[in-house]
């Protein structure tokens, strides 16, 4: 056994983050050899089994195999723990004393509980001397994963970096957003900075606006009192969608790492405002399970950011998303100024933009100008496009894959550092602030039709 070896503490390994993601991703990194050989510890209130815990995963893997499957249960163990029984921690941590002296040395902590647990379960841990604080680099390491909503607001998320840094330094912490392991939100910045046909334009003087979609057909599922207390704001904008606009909008970092990346993204969202938007219930909301009679919780937002920065000038940033919508998408527009040149005056035609697309399927498209063929001047605007999955082979790696390979391998980038964090909290706090008014749309339409009004009023048009 070598000394890379891993053993990975899942607490809540019982919930509904571990059983439709987390292990389906540790079991596909284990079946191709894609990290350190691992153990994996689950810790969670209730009695039950490696056993039964993996034959509840087993409709999410990719691709089932009898032999990799035994194997994986064969490392794994289970401790049941009660956050309000300190003993129980003690137990925990025998049963990972056993694993360690299997040979697996290095560890990994990950709270897949709700973020209210975030401080009393590394106070626990800590006491508990599950995970310590790493005076520098050393081995074996000790990593801890916090999954999203890190904290509910500004204040809160600002005490809860405090809370934990009192027992990890900032680089054993990994405050994860799977959008940050979609690959092709990785490919953002070499996109923008390795082509001489974007980089040069992608300021004020080329870009008349950017939109950043994220559109979802389903709505809140079973999560009903996560979500009402949450809402679209703090589910998706605060960390999936600012992080995207820290990406396009970043400059360049130095490398395309860990603190280089996050220095430049929080730059971005210290100087991010709030400028307009308006919010959206979609109709039956309020007879979902779980919520609020009379919630006023919001489903959907469309809103106007603006970054205070040179390269930003008057830029419009705009923001939407929705649950229960017409189509799930994802994307993320460009938005180029039109042409100022005379030949553009005589034939009318529509300036051209990128389109970065997320979901359904990963692929860039260019839209641009063509003359159609004849002899009348007409102008026809066709779509360059290339699809991720065409080109490379299809579904390599989930989000979730690339985010516990890139903790296992000790990478920051889809980590969103404190600062980020209590940033883009502060920028929700101010929308907040602001009670915007909410408007009701029909399930499987595209929205409000206040986004009509919206775009009129903002001079703009919507990529839907
Ligand atoms: C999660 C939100 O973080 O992201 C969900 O809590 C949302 O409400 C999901 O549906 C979207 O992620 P993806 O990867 O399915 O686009």
């Amino acid at each position: 056994v070598s000394k890379s070896n891993i053993v990975l503490i899942l607490i809540g390994a019982t919930g509904d983050l571990a059983r439709k993601k987390l292990l389906p991703a540790l079991y596909h990194l284990v079946a191709e050899n894609l990290i350190p050989p691992l153990y994996i510890v689950g810790a969670a209130l209730e009695e039950a089994t490696p056993a039964t815990i993996m034959e509840a995963t087993k409709p999410f893997l990719k691709k089932f195999d009898e032999t990799q499957f035994q194997h994986f249960v064969k490392n794994f163990s289970y401790c049941p723990v009660n956050l309000a029984h300190p003993e129980d921690f003690k137990k925990l941590a025998a049963c990972v004393q056993d694993v360690q002296h299997k040979g697996y040395e290095n560890r990994i902590v990950y709270c897949a509980v709700p973020a209210t647990l975030y401080g009393p379960i590394t106070e626990q841990v800590a006491a508990a001397d599950i995970i310590w604080r790493e005076p520098k680099k050393t081995t074996p390491w000790c990593r801890v994963v916090y999954e999203k909503p890190f904290g509910q607001d500004a204040p809160s998320a600002h005490a809860l970096n405090q809370t934990i840094a009192r027992y990890l330094d900032e680089r054993q912490i990994y405050r994860v957003d799977h959008y940050l392991g979609k690959d092709i939100i990785g490919s953002i910045a070499l996109l923008r900075f390795t082509n001489r046909i974007f980089e040069p334009l992608w300021n004020y003087n080329h870009v008349a606006w950017v939109e950043i979609d994220l559109s979802e057909t389903v709505g809140i599922d079973y999560r009903g009192s996560y979500y009402d207390s949450f809402g679209a704001l703090k589910d998706v904008v605060q960390n999936h969608m600012l992080q995207i606009l820290a990406l396009i909008a970043m400059e360049s970092p130095k490398l395309l790492q860990g603190n280089y990346i996050r220095d430049q993204k929080a730059q971005v969202l210290k100087h991010t405002r709030f400028v307009d938007g308006f919010l959206g219930q979609y109709r039956g909301y309020l007879q979902e399970k779980k919520v609020k009679q009379n919630s006023t919780t919001e489903t959907f937002a469309a809103l106007k950011l603006e970054i205070n920065n040179k390269r930003w000038h008057g830029v419009p940033f705009y923001l939407k998303t929705g649950k229960c919508l017409q189509k799930r998408e994802t994307k993320v527009i460009v938005q180029f100024k039109e042409v100022d040149c005379l030949l553009a005056q005589r034939c009318p035609s529509d300036p051209d933009y990128l389109l970065i697309q997320i979901t359904p399927e990963a692929e860039f498209k260019l839209a641009v100008n063509v003359k159609k063929p004849g002899l009348a001047l007409e102008v026809e605007r066709v779509l360059m496009s290339f699809y991720y999955e065409h080109h490379f082979s299809p579904g390599a790696v989930s989000g979730y894959e690339a985010v516990l390979e890139e903790v296992a391998l000790g990478e920051q980038a889809i980590s969103v550092r404190f600062d980020e964090i209590e940033y883009a909290w502060g920028i929700i706090d101010a929308i907040e602030k602001r009670k915007l008014p909410l408007f009701i749309y029909e399930q499987g339409s595209q929205g409000p039709e206040e986004l009509t009004e919206f775009a009129k009023r903002n001079k703009m048009r919507w990529h839907i």
